[in-house]
């Protein structure tokens, strides 16, 4: 078996984009169940919660699923660095009437622990964000039986996955919602919109490439695989789901959007993320190359972030969204995935038909 045909294999070629925050095992489960392939967003879990929560997938369902890890550097940062960010943000704590949370010791989950947590429960596949694996970390998940996928945002990253033995890429364009992906380039040269970089990562590795950025529906997912990808990953089309555990002010947010363009920003998190602007965003603009890099801004705006959720008040949460957002709906998550394939299968009809391929 290899990923192509697992992917190949797939009854509905969709994967749910794995979304810390806003998607854990129940929309990957229904997802999976759907005959697409569901995936756990793990970033953010403790190494010790990883074995027990894909042990419970696998009792809860025979498909495969895949389990996601954000490559977050270890984070050792000064002393004065950490203060002056959390001076930048007392007066949003003030506003939200918030304690600012003291100097945390550890900014994210240590990576080498999840990874270890992720190769020994062996899921049917495994993702990662952020960061390229070493090839013998690689290898130890293949060997556990697990399939490799690099997420890339541009072509030099999509050979260093190839290079350090990946089975397939996640191509990430810039419409995506949620953080950028990118790390070997900055920001400007790792903005490829989905189209051009499907394209040119199938032309560049000989790999299955799913496809991430702005696929919102059927006709979405039948041009992606018209590029020449395996599936098409969603994520902003899933954030009003059921399932999704989206809290209700960023759903709201997600509803009213409308034709307002979603923005970057590093505000919130120290690394380029992309949602629907707000005023924590507007107002942050003008010092957000100033913050500390993720992980450490993410850690010290969290307690904020929870607590505006907790408050009704978007104003001061990360509604992280694709520039598609407006093509959000709510419902079913299985309901979904099965409409998207029906509209992506009568939309190549359509199309053999324009292209005069059936009579
Ligand atoms: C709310 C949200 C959270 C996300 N969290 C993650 C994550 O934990 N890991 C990851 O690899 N990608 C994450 N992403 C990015 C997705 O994997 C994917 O690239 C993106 O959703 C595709 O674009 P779309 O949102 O237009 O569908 C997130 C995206 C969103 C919208």
């Amino acid at each position: 078996m290899s990923l192509r045909a697992l992917l190949d294999g797939l009854p509905i070629p969709i994967l749910q984009a794995p979304m810390v925050g806003a998607s854990l095992d129940g929309l990957a489960l229904a997802v999976s169940r759907a005959g697409g392939l569901g995936s756990l967003a793990a970033g953010a879990l403790a190494p010790a919660d990883i074995g027990p929560a894909v042990a419970a997938m696998k009792r809860a369902t025979d498909r495969p699923f895949g389990v996601n890890l954000l490559m977050a550097p270890r984070a050792t940062p000064d002393a004065a660095d950490v203060a002056a960010a959390l001076d930048r943000l007392a007066p949003w704590y003030a506003e939200r009437g918030e304690p600012l949370p003291a100097v945390p010791n550890q900014f994210a989950p240590d990576f080498e622990a999840q990874l270890a947590a992720v190769t020994e429960a062996a899921p049917a596949v495994a993702s990662f964000t952020f960061g390229v694996l070493g090839r013998a970390q690689v290898e130890a998940l293949q060997s556990a039986g697990t399939y490799v996928v690099g997420t890339a945002t541009t072509v030099a990253e999509a050979l260093a996955w190839a290079e350090a033995g990946a089975d397939g890429i996640c191509a990430q364009g810039f419409e995506a919602g949620g953080h950028r992906g990118h790390f070997l380039a900055e920001l400007e040269a790792s903005l490829v919109g989905t189209m051009a970089l499907v394209a040119t990562v199938r032309a560049a590795v000989d790999l299955p490439v799913i496809a991430a950025g702005g696929v919102m529906d059927g006709r979405g997912v039948a041009a992606a695989l018209a590029l020449g990808a395996s599936a098409a990953q969603m994520g902003t089309a899933f954030l009003l789901a059921d399932e999704a555990v989206t809290a209700e002010p960023w759903r709201r947010a997600v509803r009213e959007a409308g034709d307002e363009p979603t923005r970057l920003t590093r505000a919130f998190t120290g690394r380029y993320a992309r949602g629907v602007e707000n005023r924590f965003m507007r107002l942050m603009h003008g010092v957000e190359a100033d913050v500390p890099a993720y992980p450490v801004q993410n850690r010290l705006t969290q307690p904020l972030r929870a607590a505006a959720a907790r408050a009704d008040d978007p104003e001061m949460m990360s509604l992280w969204a694709g520039q598609a957002v407006r093509l959000a709906r709510a419902g079913s998550a299985e309901e979904m995935v099965r409409r998207w394939w029906a509209e992506a299968r009568a939309a190549a009809k359509d199309l053999a038909a324009r292209t005069g391929g059936v009579e």
